[in-house]
């Protein structure tokens, strides 16, 4: 009997599979130029319009940072008077990737996004594209090994974590004088500033041999979190003069512990993070903080000022860097009304 041969499905017939199937688990295109993947842009293009319905997906809402980047980008929403589909993601990966798919699904014109890591969001950013939605990454980018901007995603608008935590490292070098006994609280695990705080702190320090760095942990951006870490790290390591904080309010749990401890932060334990929140600047008016770098939460007007410039057809940059000031106990006081 003669049998029939086995089907071979070719790479392009594969190809063609996958976007598919990427298309529909979109629920199909967006509300922009074209139908396709190939039809619409590598990332996708953005039809002019007075007004947008804007996805926002937020990856957390735990923090005073992340709820003044929120609230940012919604005016900047009602200025423009464009509607804006908000997603909170609880500081999950996996929700904030259906987060996403559920604005594809709606059809929203353009995504914005701020990833809770950096690999966790690759699929999202790339079904976005398969079904023809621009993506513009905020506040944090995601592996460029798997997604590129100016190919998979329009581009990313957020500060440059590494100079952030180079900063923060030249101050402690030069206030101990090149001595310090650091323990570093990281962010959370695969997240881009977690990642780029560290390498900027990590290498600046090997430039003084006196900067040793006792144990680096991650304290997840949050503030009890880092408190407990604190306090673990502080029975191992008593002999710790300088804390490293990827953010304020690790900080200030760190101060806590610190404190429940005998310490005297400020004192006997130097304490350095970033952000600029109101907490760590008042740490910094009573002497309880050295300085806290800003990274700047305030994302609304440049997000909004960008989807405009990307529908015009100007060509951006792979990644729009946000200017960060840094606070001491010189200018703590004076910023104090504008912090967050
Ligand atoms: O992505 C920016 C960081 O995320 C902020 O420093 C931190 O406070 C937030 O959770």
């Amino acid at each position: 009997m003669k049998r029939n041969k086995p089907l071979r499905p070719s790479i392009s017939m594969l190809i063609g599979i996958l976007v598919c199937f990427m298309l529909a688990a979109c629920g199909g295109g967006g509300a922009t130029v074209g139908t396709t993947a190939g039809g619409c842009g590598s990332p996708p293009k953005l039809a002019k319009k007075d007004h947008y319905r804007v996805g926002f997906s937020q990856n957390a809402s735990n923090n005073p940072w992340r709820l003044a980047e929120t609230a940012s980008v919604k005016a900047e929403a009602q200025k423009h008077g464009d509607t804006l589909v908000y997603a909170d993601a609880a500081n999950s990966g996996d929700k904030q990737v259906s987060d996403v798919q559920s604005m594809i699904a709606q059809k929203v014109d353009v995504i914005l996004v701020a990833p809770t890591t950096e690999k966790a969001l690759v699929p999202a950013v790339l079904q976005a594209k398969a079904a023809c939605i621009p993506v513009i990454l905020i506040d944090r980018d995601v592996d460029h090994t798997l997604a590129q901007p100016n190919r998979d995603y329009v581009t990313f608008i957020g500060s440059d974590f590494i100079q952030q935590g180079k900063r923060v490292a030249d101050w402690l070098i030069q206030a101990t004088h090149g001595q310090a006994k650091i323990i570093e609280l990281e962010g959370t695990t695969g997240a881009s500033p977690a990642i780029n705080r560290k390498k900027g702190f990590d290498d600046e320090i090997k430039t003084a041999p006196g900067m040793v760095l006792l144990a680096s942990q991650d304290g997840d951006f949050n503030r009890d979190t880092g408190r407990k870490v604190m306090a673990t790290l502080l029975q191992a390591h008593p002999d710790v003069t300088a804390v490293y904080a990827h953010n304020d309010e690790m900080a200030i749990g760190a101060i806590a512990a610190l404190k429940a401890a005998g310490r005297h932060p400020g004192k006997d334990v130097l304490v350095v993070s970033i952000d600029g929140e109101r907490d760590a600047l008042n740490a910094i008016i009573n002497g309880e903080e050295g300085t806290s770098v800003q990274s700047s939460p305030f994302f609304g007007p440049i997000s909004f000022q960008t989807i405009d410039e990307y529908a015009s057809g100007q060509k951006l940059p792979d990644w729009i860097v946000v200017q960060d000031l840094q606070f001491t106990k010189v200018n703590a006081a004076q910023n104090l009304a504008n912090s967050f």
